[in-house]
């Protein structure tokens, strides 16, 4: 396929390939979807009440036309008081209810927070801090990811649910364990130690390769046998950087290590049950690309602070990574808050609209699922602040209200369940990177990949470029555009994709400090960036970040007169690149600062500093013009815009009221207000923090 595999430019036009997501296997094990359209509903918690209350939560959840809940998350307490000894009967009682209310369940393995029994007969199984401290019972994730002690006592008792619950007419869907690494993301205990030599061991063979791996000639590291290395632990200084990647590498594997654990016993007990996990977004810890296609659908937990005038653009973000992760195939937005979280310092509640319009956002960038965490508010616990489908002002409140409306809306929605979302265009991300990139002792050590990531993709969001995310070892040649807004860390054999997917046609636009170290965080002889040397056709001899409020500005083709970088600098020597802006200020002056270069039938930009928004902007617009990538419609930049199939999906992310005018002879499926105005011109008026759903007929854009 593609330009990877020497296609033409032709074959970057779609990334609606017709078989994604089939690799996962989730054609065996039909999701709820299928039958039930968009999921809507939360994770239901009854064991905090008595079946009085169950009573009225059922009567709700049809009113709010619920159709599926999450229950039993942190129920392995309550289900086995003692090792081996379980208490069915209130669950039993739950599913039957759900069963009678035609609701499904999405049934937890309630693995995620062990029970105090546990922890008191194996104290060995608690997490260990690098500094040392164990994490005691009395939150919640209080387990070690490598404890075999923990993986047992949790695959029991998966075991014992599946036999019980595998034919319950309610289970439409497995909850495995949650949110993998939210608290504890990495172990340091004895332990942990033992299974990071044994993952060192497969990884390089001898310890001769490890030391080589780890240039541990450095600080007299050098290591003689296996059994001589440690996780990371505190240190007196800076730990051995390499050391600190792999240890990443590893706990992230243990916590896929957890997951894959239980899902197996489920998939040889319940194989036609689908099963999933909940991912957190743009979650550093944890290498969804790996994970991923180990779930039979993607499903994400994605919290936005509404006080945050980016809250839309972040979201959105997440939800096109959530698409990408699961190949192009629908995900789902497993939890969400319906207004304020607790865990903020100050947690501002969503304004009316705005839980309504994130969750057709998600809609409108993948999701056939918007559920909630949770369905009724606690009354005790460290979340009773947390918000609610059923807030503690009960039905009568304008969240339920809201829940209520949503949840019939969606149901007329059912249309769009299945659509893909095409992206010709896609931001590269890769994990190792990230856990190289974010360590101490670099050049700028304040350099945050997210951050990075947000500020190109809020232009993107913003002029409607629709934009997937995808791996260096991922299927490039869908793609017309790949940009790498940092890609610091990139093995040989990626580099030498993304050369070929330049010279067979692609646009490369990349980012500073990116191709400047191999796997093993190495810089590779001569000068940066050696993966992108070649193909950007220049050599960075010195990098040279700007102090704090330094700001230099920008003359050229591209930034005109009013131009600017701040953060970075780089000394970039030209070797065939051409120059589209360069410094007309500061310590650099004359020298450029954004290069582009034709390779093969390609183009690779390179932007070398901190660019400004605006002169980001027409970087990218530039790197547009050239693959004919066309934006999804002309509307504000204060809209979000998505298109699944023939349904177009717009967003105010504003409090303000805003017109979009929108081309060809579109209907409304819900939401604002379509009007014929002069000129035969057709307006959608939506008022703030409004959304609507437009189908725009047959084939051609809004
Ligand atoms: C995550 C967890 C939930 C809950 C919420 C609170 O989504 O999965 O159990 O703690 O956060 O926002």
């Amino acid at each position: 396929m593609g330009a990877a595999a020497g296609g033409s430019a032709g074959d970057r036009s779609s990334s609606a390939g017709s078989n994604r997501g089939a690799h996962r296997g989730a054609l065996d094990r039909s999701l709820p979807t299928a039958r039930r359209g968009i999921l809507y509903g939360g994770d239901w918690n009854p064991e905090q009440w008595g079946p009085e209350v169950w009573d009225e939560d059922i009567a709700l959840m049809r009113r709010a036309q619920v159709n599926l809940v999450t229950v039993g998350v942190f129920s392995w307490a309550l289900l086995e008081p003692a090792p081996g000894v379980h208490s069915w009967a209130w669950l039993d009682d739950v599913l039957d209810r759900l069963a009678r209310a035609g609701i499904a369940a999405d049934l937890a393995t309630a693995t995620a927070s062990p029970p105090a029994w546990l922890s008191r007969a194996h104290p060995e199984m608690l997490p260990v801090t690098r500094e040392g401290a164990t994490l005691w019972p009395g939150a919640r994730q209080h387990y070690c990811p490598s404890s075999p002690v923990y993986r047992e006592a949790a695959l029991t008792l998966v075991e014992a649910l599946a036999r019980r619950y595998g034919d319950h007419p309610a289970l439409e869907m497995w909850h495995v364990g949650n949110e993998y690494g939210c608290h504890v993301a990495a172990c340091y205990c004895d332990v942990s130690a033992a299974r990071f030599r044994a993952w060192l061991a497969d990884r390089y063979g001898d310890v001769a390769a490890l030391n080589q791996a780890w240039g541990t000639a450095f600080w007299s590291q050098a290591y003689h046998s296996f059994d001589e290395i440690l996780p990371p632990r505190l240190a007196p200084t800076l730990s051995n950087p390499t050391q600190v990647l792999d240890f990443a590498r590893f706990s992230s594997d243990e916590l896929l290590g957890c997951y894959l654990a239980e899902r197996q016993v489920l998939e040889s007990l319940t194989p036609t049950v689908p099963v999933t996990t909940n991912f957190m977004g743009l979650f550093r810890p944890v290498d969804y690309w790996r994970f991923a296609p180990h779930v039979d659908i993607v499903a994400d937990d994605s919290y936005p602070d509404p006080a945050d005038p980016l809250a839309y653009v972040r979201a959105a973000m997440v939800g096109d990574l959530m698409r990408s992760l699961g190949d192009g195939a629908p995900w789902m937005l497993m939890e969400q808050a319906p207004s304020a979280v607790n865990w903020r310092p100050r947690n501002a509640r969503k304004p009316p609209g705005m839980m309504r319009s994130l969750s057709l956002q998600a809609v409108g960038r993948g999701a056939d699922g918007i559920c909630f965490f949770q369905w009724r508010a606690a009354r005790a616990g460290a979340e009773k602040f947390h918000s609610a489908m059923v807030p503690h002002a009960g039905a009568a409140s304008r969240t339920f209200e809201e829940v209520t409306a949503l949840g019939e809306e969606l149901g007329r929605l059912r249309e769009v369940v299945g659509t893909s979302v095409d992206a010709s265009v896609a931001i590269l991300l890769d994990w190792s990177s990230w856990w190289a990139l974010e360590q101490p002792s670099h050049p700028d050590s304040t350099l945050e990949l997210r951050a990075i990531l947000e500020s190109w993709y809020e232009p993107l969001y913003r002029s409607h470029v629709p934009v997937d995310f995808v791996s260096p070892a991922g299927p490039l040649g869908r793609y017309r555009v790949l940009l790498a807004p940092n890609l610091y860390l990139v093995a040989a054999e990626h580099a030498k994709r993304l050369a070929d997917f330049v010279a067979t046609g692609g646009t490369l636009v990349v980012g500073p400090f990116s191709g400047i170290v191999d796997q093993d965080d190495h810089v590779p002889a001569g000068p940066y960036p050696a993966a992108f040397r070649e193909v950007l056709g220049l050599e960075v001899e010195e990098l040279a970040p700007l102090a704090d409020g330094e700001v230099v500005a920008l003359t050229g083709p591209l930034a005109g007169s009013a131009g600017s970088a701040s953060g970075w600098q780089e000394v970039i020597h030209l070797r065939g690149a051409e120059v589209l802006a360069r410094y007309a200020t500061g310590p650099l002056v004359g020298m450029p600062a954004v290069t582009t270069r034709s390779w093969g039938t390609g183009q690779a930009l390179y932007v070398g500093c901190g660019l400004d928004a605006p002169t980001l902007e027409a970087v990218l617009a530039r790197a547009w013009q050239g693959a004919g990538v066309r934006p999804l419609a002309e509307a504000p930049g204060s809209v979000g815009v998505s298109r699944r199939g023939r349904f177009c999906f717009y967003v105010n992310t504003d409090a303000a009221p805003v017109e979009v005018e929108l081309a060809g002879s579109p209907t409304l499926v819900t939401g604002g207000e379509l009007e014929e105005a002069a000129g035969g011109r057709v307006v959608l008026r939506l008022p703030g923090h409004g959304a609507a759903v437009v189908d725009a007929g047959g084939g051609e854009q809004s």
